[in-house]
């Protein structure tokens, strides 16, 4: 247990509750912030310290910042759920904080304890409960992140870092609803190689991820996915979502976590949902043009994205420059859609999910 007490500093200023209501209509993923934030210090003399509750506002950073130059960066992404007694929780935290020390291990970052995560996380939520959307599928998005602060431009670790955590409304990612995500397969760029950060939540990846992303949209694709940087034959993941099949047998099958993958999150908990259901789920390989052959001849019923900002979110269509397909009708399947409906009913309370997923936080 950390001996640390969170020093609250509320703002003086917080937003007007008509201010709020204007900016909880529909908010787009990422744009819209709460009044405070959570900052805590450590250096290599003094282990973590500082620990606040603040208002909300810039942060100075000398030009020679270590993260400023070498991407000395990591972070999470988990939601506050608004629960149908007017309660809140987070959902599977826990799993978020065990995560974050894993990407600090391959930053060399240090790692924060598991319950200094969840703390701030909660007591971030707890401040700003006001802006948690009661619109059906809205939530509040908690970004956890830490920077290297040490001013030196010597490639190396940083003796100093800040954590942080900001929160933000959000309604749903995609536009589409319950159309399909249109898919761009990446040829020239892949995302993570064996051995370096793929398993590891550091804004580093997503940075090379965005020309590709870029390059996916100019195609007219929404999302890219990614093949293996080795053979250039497996599906990895998307920019930022898991992936998933559903096979005529009513199999799933998933991409196995062997490094160059995020260990998601929500992919983890569907998989146990749909055991749960009696569904077999395999994770193994798949390559991109056996997923061309079977979405062709109709062995592939579906096949679905997901993450927390993203949710279940069906794919339509699949393009390339070798590759061009449609995945059943273009639509949310069967499968998604309940496995969907499992995991957004517990995240809400609707239901009750495994024992300690739903962090119940009033
Ligand atoms: N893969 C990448 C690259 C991601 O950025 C995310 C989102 O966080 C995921 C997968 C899904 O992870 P999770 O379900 O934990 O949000
Ligand atoms: C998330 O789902 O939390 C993500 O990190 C995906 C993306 C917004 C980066």
């Amino acid at each position: 247990m950390s001996d640390l007490t969170l020093d609250m500093q509320q703002t003086a200023q917080p937003a007007s509750a008509a201010e709020r209501t204007a900016l909880l209509q529909n908010p787009a993923f990422g744009r819209v912030f709460t009044d405070h934030m959570i900052t805590l210090r450590h250096t290599k003399e003094r282990g973590w310290h500082d620990w606040r509750l603040e208002p909300r506002q810039p942060l100075a950073l000398d030009p020679a910042t270590l993260s400023l130059h070498y991407a000395l960066e990591i972070f999470e992404g988990l939601k506050a759920y608004r629960l149908p007694d007017g309660g809140a929780a987070l959902f599977r935290p826990d799993a978020n904080a065990r995560r974050f020390r894993a990407s600090a291990e391959r930053m060399a970052m240090p790692l924060l304890p598991e319950e200094l995560f969840t703390d701030s996380v909660r007591a971030l939520v707890r401040t700003d409960r006001a802006w948690i959307p009661t619109a059906e599928g809205a939530s509040l998005y908690l970004r956890p992140f830490m920077i290297g602060t040490e001013v030196a431009l010597p490639p190396k670790p940083a003796t100093e870092h800040l954590f942080c955590v900001i929160a933000s409304p959000v309604a749903s990612y995609f536009k589409g609803g319950a159309k399909g995500v249109t898919l761009w397969v990446s040829e020239n760029y892949t995302r993570a190689a064996p051995g370096g950060t793929g398993a590891a939540k550091c804004g580093g990846n997503y940075a090379a991820s965005l020309v590709a992303q870029a390059e996916g949209e100019r195609e007219g694709c929404e999302q890219v996915v990614f093949l293996d940087a080795v053979e250039r034959r497996w599906v990895e993941e998307l920019g930022g979502m898991n992936v998933f099949f559903v096979f005529d047998d009513g199999a799933l099958q998933t991409p196995p976590l062997t490094g160059t993958i995020l260990p998601g999150i929500t992919r983890d908990s569907l998989i146990t949902l749909a055991r749960g259901m009696g569904l077999t789920v395999r994770e193994e390989p798949y390559a991109i043009d056996q997923w061309q052959a079977d979405a062709q001849s109709g062995r592939l019923r579906e096949a679905f994205a997901c993450g927390t900002a993203a949710v279940v979110a069906p794919i339509g269509h699949v393009k390339g420059r070798r590759h061009g397909f449609v995945i059943g009708n273009g639509e949310a399947g069967p499968v998604a859609t309940r496995l969907k409906a499992a995991l957004t009913d517990i995240q809400f309370g609707r239901t009750s999910g495994p024992q300690g997923w739903l962090d119940r936080l009033f």
